[in-house]
């Protein structure tokens, strides 16, 4: 699969992604609707604790890499 931040990258859509998609970084942190973010695929627990740590963090973060 691809990752929606590969997604992101390939249509120029200025998202960063520093450690390549290894839930290193929490860069490619990307904030949703309540709409989409009920969407999305569930979270890892590694996704989680790394979101925990994400500045500016709100209840409809995800980590971009993690969304395959
Ligand atoms: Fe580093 Fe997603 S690209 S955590």
């Amino acid at each position: 699969g691809i990752s929606l931040m590969k997604l992101a990258h390939l249509f120029g859509v200025d998202v960063e992604g520093a450690c390549g998609g290894n839930l290193a970084c929490s860069t490619c942190h990307m904030i949703f609707s309540p709409q989409d973010f009920s969407r999305l695929p569930p979270m890892s627990e590694d996704e989680e604790d790394l979101l925990d740590l994400t500045p500016g963090v709100t209840p409809t973060s995800r980590l971009g890499c993690q969304i395959i």
